[in-house]
């Protein structure tokens, strides 16, 4: 008898240890970003071209697991999409929307109108109404053929500069501030249900913020609707602070919109002086090949990367804390391989901004957000 219960009890230990032990797995394999904030917002990346045809198998692999929204790095651009007038080229656009819906992620456009990146002919247009023309057909056209599908759009992208008045842009010069309102008023009308975004980077600086105030509330005050301020976040280990990220993230709430973090990367890369935030046309040719200002060609040094996890946990722990208010956050890539922020400002360094090293390993900055749950 006696033999019989030690027998017993020893197939109860067994089955028990055995299903602890999956149940670990389980939690294991099921920990990810996006099972992580599942409850607090949306966390996506930003997918270039060969994530986009799935040919990137790690990093596709890692999208599925890891991530719940996706934008397009760059091929939904205007120069992309409509290089000439009403010459409009959908074929990455639509393998990047069918991946979406693949994977059920929450589909972001970027971007509508936006003075970089955009077609030749536009840049040089002068007359008006041509130009009032062309914008109102590129917003009808892309905005409906992907209604129901891309949930969020951002509208207009990087309308401001530093000092927070409007940027001299070909869209201003030609058409005057009007253009704005009539942007956001077009998305709405061809897809109602979209979310409808104002993108910009540099926009928790006081001055800049004031600006993006002052152009929801002429948004609004037009009767267009904006849905949400989505603030670039091309950051460094220092700056913006965490007290100047919250003010921000409350004085764009108060005008009753949604927060999102739209293209998050933390460069840890000295920048050049002069470096005007994320303006995309700067380039700086002269540091090229300079070794003071491409400092971890070689690998990153271990109190780097600790920096790096604490400064990416600090953020999401304010995240956290304002979850109410924030829809997205969404970095600007999967691996550290395909960081834009190995080309910019200066091209050829080598920048470690996010959660993915070089081979697509899991860096500490990773584990640091799933230590949140
Ligand atoms: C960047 C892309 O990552 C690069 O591949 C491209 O060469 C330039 O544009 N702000 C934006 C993004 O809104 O679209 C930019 O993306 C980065 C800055």
């Amino acid at each position: 008898m006696k033999k019989i219960i030690l027998l017993a009890l020893g197939l109860l230990v067994l089955s028990c240890a055995k299903h602890i032990n999956q149940s670990q797995n389980t939690t294991k394999e099921s920990n990810s970003l996006q099972t992580v904030f599942k409850n607090q917002f949306y966390v996506g990346a930003a997918l270039n071209e060969r994530q986009i045809k799935g040919s990137d198998t790690k990093g596709n692999r890692i999208l599925e697991k890891e991530f719940n929204t996706i934008s397009p790095e760059n091929c939904m651009k205007w120069m992309f999409l409509q290089p000439k007038p009403n010459v409009f080229d959908f074929k990455m656009a639509d393998k990047y929307v069918a991946l979406g819906e693949k994977i059920n992620a929450h589909i972001i456009g970027h971007t509508l109108v936006w003075h970089s990146q955009l077609a030749a002919f536009m840049k040089e247009e002068q007359d008006s109404a041509q130009m009032a023309s062309y914008i109102h057909n590129h917003i009808q056209t892309v905005v409906s053929r992907y209604k129901g599908k891309i949930g969020t759009w951002d509208v207009v992208n990087e309308a401001l500069k530093e000092n927070g008045d409007l940027r001299q842009s070909v869209f201003l010069n030609v058409l005057g501030e009007g253009y704005l309102s009539q942007a956001f008023k077009w998305a709405a009308q061809y897809d109602p249900n979209a979310k409808l975004m104002y993108n910009d980077y540099n926009i928790c600086h006081p001055k800049k913020r004031a600006g993006v105030v002052r152009l929801v509330k002429q948004l609004q005050a037009d009767g267009a609707r904006i849905d949400g301020v989505g603030i670039q976040a091309h950051w460094d280990l220092k700056k913006p602070s965490i007290q100047q990220i919250e003010e921000t993230i409350l004085t764009y709430a108060a005008l009753g919109v949604q927060v999102s973090f739209t293209e998050l990367d933390i460069s840890v890369l000295p920048n050049p002086w002069e470096l005007v935030g994320a303006e995309v046309s700067q380039n700086f040719e002269k540091y090229i090949g300079d070794k003071t200002m491409d400092p971890y060609s070689k690998g990153l040094p271990d109190q780097v990367q600790d920096a790096l996890a604490a400064r990416y946990q600090e953020l999401f722990k304010l995240f956290v804390k304002h979850q109410d208010k924030i829809d997205r956050v969404t970095f600007w890539g999967i691996s550290d391989k395909n960081s834009w922020l190995n080309d910019f400002p200066i091209k050829q360094r080598t920048n470690y901004p996010l959660l993915f090293d070089r081979n697509y390993q899991p860096k500490k900055a990773y584990s640091s957000l799933l230590e949140l749950q």
